[in-house]
């Protein structure tokens, strides 16, 4: 079959249906707005019924944030991890900027007279492989594990943080090298200060530090709890979660005992942050023979995930255990 057969048989075919045809306007104009009419009511239903969550106040200094895009980036997101570095931006930008470029030429790359999908085998098996690839990668970044044990913050903490803020401390102190110098750096204060000398602090700062120049606020006794509980959770290797202590029960008691409870094959921990650091700890647990050839523990890499490691390095380096 020729070329100008083809177009023949399209030019005739496009006759036909023009002269069976409705006008666009109302006829097309009043389909297209039924369409928009409904994805639009199901938008609002959805707005209405489900809602959008909103997480905490975006905190500069977190660390222990997991970071995930919206499902429909999550592709990316998996693809970038196979672009160390560097070469991110070509991930990032090159290569959809030439993808988009493809398409855009693509009407004129494919000039092949044949619409069916099976008559051009080339264009067919490229697309079908590009929505393949989309689909695994974002069922990748799906199950890609968390870093960081997700933590909810307490409410009371969220309160003492919102409080922080409201009452402008940080134009005097500083938390991670951010805020003011008038005061000292808070970044480790839970570390140092203990929770009754703090709220005495909050309450009545010249009593508990003589001659202090920190204005006394005139606190609700349970905003200088909220205020304790944030500074709380300044110092130490951050927040772990209500599981970490349970964990630590069920995998590590058998042989540690932590605060006087548990077996003593292996070394008591309940002091251990006073002479390991995270990175010591975290290894420790999931490969002892890389950190100690002659270790006797066994590592936890295979049974626990790098989140629940991560949480039981925490509770162990934690300074506010037991509490
Ligand atoms: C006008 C500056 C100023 C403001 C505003 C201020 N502070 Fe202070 N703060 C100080 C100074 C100076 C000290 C050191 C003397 C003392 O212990 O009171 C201090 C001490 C502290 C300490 C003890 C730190 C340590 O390591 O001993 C904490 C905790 C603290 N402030 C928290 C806060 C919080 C929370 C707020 C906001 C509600 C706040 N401060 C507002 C000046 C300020
Ligand atoms: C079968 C017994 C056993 C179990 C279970 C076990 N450990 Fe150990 N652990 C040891 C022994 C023994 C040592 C001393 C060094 C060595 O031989 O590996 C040790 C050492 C450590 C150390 C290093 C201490 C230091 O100062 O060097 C850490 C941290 C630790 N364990 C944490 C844990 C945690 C957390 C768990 C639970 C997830 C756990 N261990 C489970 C036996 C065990």
């Amino acid at each position: 079959m020729t070329f100008d057969h083809w177009k023949d048989r399209l030019r005739a075919r496009y006759q036909e249906l023009k002269q069976q045809g409705k006008p666009f306007f109302p006829f097309t104009v009043f389909k297209d707005s039924l369409a928009v009419l409904i994805v639009f009511c199901a938008i609002v239903y959805l707005a209405v019924t489900v809602g959008a969550d909103l997480e905490e106040i975006a905190d500069p200094t977190a660390t222990t944030y997991n970071p995930r895009p919206e499902w429909y980036f999550l592709f990316l997101f998996q693809a970038l991890k196979f672009f160390p570095g560097k070469l991110e931006p070509f991930a990032a930008v090159v290569v959809p900027t030439f993808v988009i470029i493809f398409l855009l030429l693509l009407p004129f790359i494919d000039r092949g007279p044949k619409r069916h999908p099976i008559d051009r085998p080339i264009l067919t098996a490229l697309g079908i492989i590009a929505v393949g690839g989309f689909g695994a990668l974002t069922y990748l970044g799906y199950k890609s594990p968390l870093l960081n044990p997700t933590i909810h913050q307490h409410p009371v903490v969220a309160e003492g943080k919102r409080l922080y803020q409201e009452l402008r401390c940080s134009y005097c102190h500083s938390v991670q090298g951010r805020g003011g110098v008038a005061g000292p750096d808070l970044t480790t204060v839970g570390a140092k200060r203990d929770r009754e000398w703090l709220i005495r602090h909050f309450l009545n700062p010249q009593q508990a530090t003589p001659g202090s120049i920190m204005p006394r606020m005139h606190l609700l006794p349970e905003e200088a709890e909220a205020l304790t509980a944030y500074m709380q959770t300044l110092g130490g290797e951050g927040p772990f979660t209500p599981e970490a202590p349970t964990l630590f029960a069920q995998q590590c008691t058998s042989c540690h005992a932590i605060d006087g409870k548990g077996g003593d094959i292996g070394p008591d921990l309940s002091a251990v942050r006073t002479y390991r650091d995270k990175g010591y700890v975290y290894s420790y647990i999931e490969d002892p023979n890389a950190m100690n050839p002659s270790a006797m523990m066994p590592g936890f890499k295979e049974t626990l995930t790098a989140a629940q490691i991560e949480d039981l390095a925490r509770y162990l380096l934690s300074t506010q255990r037991g509490r």
